[in-house]
């Protein structure tokens, strides 16, 4: 919980993250990300879409921790491919979380939710400009995406001037994404993988099951662990006292060969 990633512009981030999506506002989202930072998450990963920033950044406040020692992540809409509605609509999830510059500001989808796979390359650019200057004027540290794929990247990347610094994408064993891990590996952007449980759909898995015995580990353990056995950032997401520290527990090496045979594994998340 003390390691860090270190993001191509030098900022260092927080090697695990605290997952926040479907977690309701309120006590529920104030209660776990509090437990969360009580056992030792200095990495909380919000969206303005999960509406749950306001509790957030109220648990972060109240925990006593200085600020510069916890790295907040929240997301643009994936509805919002607009220059002055990114520039309005990042002042809403700063005030909602009212903990000064946010660490990492992504674009949360290349498309809205309700028309997957439509074409927004000049909205991505445009909201990108937004995301630039607010990252040049100190309001944010660290800029980047989710859910893009090589192609989504590639057309951002040559319209606009600053390289996203991080890639938000499902990522869990036997669904790594191959292709759009490489391409990030290879132009310096870090994966961050959410759901790495698969949702809890790993969580029966009898092959996971099977090296997670080997090691007296949990399979949600040894799911977290093989993120970082690959260089990719894990935000489990939990409201569970127990198992929001059990999850953050994974201070443990898988060897090569168990890697190498949780590399082998696909239909994991049925
Ligand atoms: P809950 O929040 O009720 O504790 P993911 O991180 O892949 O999105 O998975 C989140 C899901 O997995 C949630 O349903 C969560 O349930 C469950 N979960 C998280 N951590 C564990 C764990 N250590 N053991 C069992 N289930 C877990």
């Amino acid at each position: 919980l003390t390691e860090f990633f270190t993001l191509s512009n030098g900022v260092q981030i927080h090697q695990l993250g605290f997952g926040t999506w479907q977690i309701p506002d309120g006590a529920d989202t104030y209660d776990s990300v509090t437990t969360a930072l009580k056992v030792g998450y200095r990495h909380i990963d919000t969206a303005r879409a999960y509406g749950n920033e306001a509790s957030v950044g109220r648990a972060v406040r109240d925990s006593g921790i200085p600020r510069d020692q916890i790295f907040i992540t929240t997301k643009l809409p994936a509805e919002v491919k607009d220059y002055d509605q990114a520039h309005a609509t990042f002042e809403e999830s700063s005030s909602l979380l009212d903990l000064g510059p946010v660490d990492l500001y992504l674009i949360h989808a290349p498309w809205p939710w309700s028309e997957p796979g439509s074409d927004h390359r000049v909205g991505n650019v445009a909201v990108w400009k937004a995301m630039e200057e607010l990252h040049e004027a100190g309001r944010i540290r660290s800029i980047g995406v989710s859910n893009f794929e090589v192609a989504d990247l590639e057309a951002l990347t040559s319209a606009t001037r600053i390289r996203p610094h991080v890639n938000q994408i499902r990522w869990f064993i036997g669904n790594t994404q191959d292709e759009t891990t490489a391409w990030c590996r290879a132009n310096d952007i870090l994966v961050e993988g959410y759901s790495p449980l698969a949702t809890g759909a790993i969580l029966g898995n009898p092959q996971v099951k099977q090296i997670a015995d080997k090691y007296g580990r949990t399979v949600a353990q040894v799911s977290i662990r093989y993120l970082l056995e690959k260089g990719v950032l894990p935000l489990p997401k939990s409201t569970t006292p127990s198992r929001i520290a059990e999850n953050a527990d994974v201070d443990f090496t898988l060897e090569a060969d168990d890697v190498a045979f949780l590399d082998g594994l696909t239909d994991t998340a049925n």
